[in-house]
């Protein structure tokens, strides 16, 4: 896998010419050959009406779906206070108190993953949905009609049938999911980076363009590429330098083979300074000891301080500065 993967770095470092004496449009074609801008919808989103959207943004902040009422989608996921989509936990902590497994990721951007969760183990955001609704250590709700006739004794009727009028009883799991999906697919970030790939090449400064060319040419790119920087691929974590934390085998606890142990998805950079603590396991509390740590299992070298620092400046450009209307008609951002 190390070699495979070496060969087909190699010969990108080279295109990318590790010398210096970029000019200004030659920095920008390089981006452009590892990176695209965020696309204006998601893919699926098409068929989303406004009534659809708008259930879902009810219904993600909806304490009711959980065991207590004291935890909604957004309690995870808070795109409300700091807009970051994530916890700020190591692992995240359920309606009854209980520490879950792993780090929460952000659902900004996360409909343009290739699957969803860091095993991929949901392959859309409806599919994912259902999971934390009956999980002991997050939602932990006990049974499909116990979410149902939440949903109903809290109003909603009204809500399901415009969001799905063709349906005598719409109230059900699969609507849920399908309309928290469809809010969803709404979080699509907007950041500078996003600007200078559309085209303004003005949109990043001079510091934060040398940090982007640092990135590409220790080799980041080779997994953190594309619209959002991530989120197309499985990876081995610890794939030249083991990483020391041996308790989550990934990818491998979901499709039983030993092959994909510690595989995970390669995580969004969009947004990342907003986004700690880092991996799977929470353990990287800062973004330069992430940037260390992904250099060291990654790739196999060690970044200077100063490599660390540049790298950590062009992810200024990844903040994200759209804001989540929380007005009291719900008004859902994107549409
Ligand atoms: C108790 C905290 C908690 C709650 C509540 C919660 N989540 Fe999550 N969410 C997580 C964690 C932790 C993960 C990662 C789990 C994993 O990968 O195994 C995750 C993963 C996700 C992902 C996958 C993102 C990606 O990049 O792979 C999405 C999407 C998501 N949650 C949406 C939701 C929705 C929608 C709800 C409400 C129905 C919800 N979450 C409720 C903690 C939570
Ligand atoms: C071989 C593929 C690969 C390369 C090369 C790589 N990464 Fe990653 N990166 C990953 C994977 C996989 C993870 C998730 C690991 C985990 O959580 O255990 C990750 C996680 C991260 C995270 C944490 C994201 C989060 O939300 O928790 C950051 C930051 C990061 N990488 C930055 C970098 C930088 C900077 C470089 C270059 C020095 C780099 N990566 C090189 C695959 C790679």
């Amino acid at each position: 896998m190390t070699k495979y993967y070496l060969s087909t770095i190699l010969p990108l470092l080279y295109f990318v010419g590790i010398s210096q004496g970029y000019t200004q449009s030659s920095t920008h074609e390089v981006a452009l050959s590892f990176f695209e801008p965020l696309p204006p919808v998601m893919k699926g989103a098409e068929q989303d009406t406004s009534a659809l959207i708008s259930l879902g943004k009810k219904l993600y902040f909806e304490t009711a779906l959980s065991i207590n009422h004291s935890q909604s989608c957004n309690t995870c996921h808070d795109l409300n206070n700091d807009a970051s989509g994530v916890d700020h936990l190591r692992a995240s902590i359920g309606a009854l108190g209980s520490v879950g497994e792993r780090n929460a990721p952000t659902t900004w951007n996360a409909g343009l993953h290739v699957a969803q969760f860091w095993d991929g183990r949901a392959k859309t955001l409806a599919q994912q949905a259902k999971f934390p609704l009956f999980n002991v250590k997050e939602m932990a709700m006990t049974s499909e009609s116990q979410v149902i006739e939440r949903l109903h004794s809290k109003g909603y009727l009204a809500n399901f049938k415009e969001a799905f009028p063709k349906k005598s009883s719409p109230i059900n799991i699969e609507n849920t999911s399908q309309a928290l999906a469809a809010f969803q697919r709404t979080l699509i970030s907007k950041d500078r980076f996003d600007d200078y790939l559309a085209g303004d090449r003005n949109a990043i400064n001079q510091s934060e363009k040398s940090g982007l060319l640092v990135f590409i040419e220790k080799g980041c790119v080779a997994c953190h590429n594309g619209a959002v920087l991530g989120g197309q691929l499985f990876m081995k974590m610890g794939i030249v330098h083991p990483y020391p934390n041996k308790k989550d085998k990934g990818k491998a606890q979901v499709t039983g083979n030993p092959a994909d142990n510690y595989f995970f998805k390669v995580p969004s950079l969009r947004n990342i300074l907003n986004t700690a603590p880092y991996f799977h396991d929470g353990a990287a509390a800062t973004i330069e000891q992430a940037i260390e740590d992904t250099g060291w299992h990654q790739l196999g070298i060690k970044l200077n301080k100063q490599e660390v620092n540049s790298i950590k400046v062009f992810f200024n450009t990844l903040n994200n500065q759209k804001i989540i209307e929380m007005g009291p008609k719900n008004k859902p951002e994107n549409k």
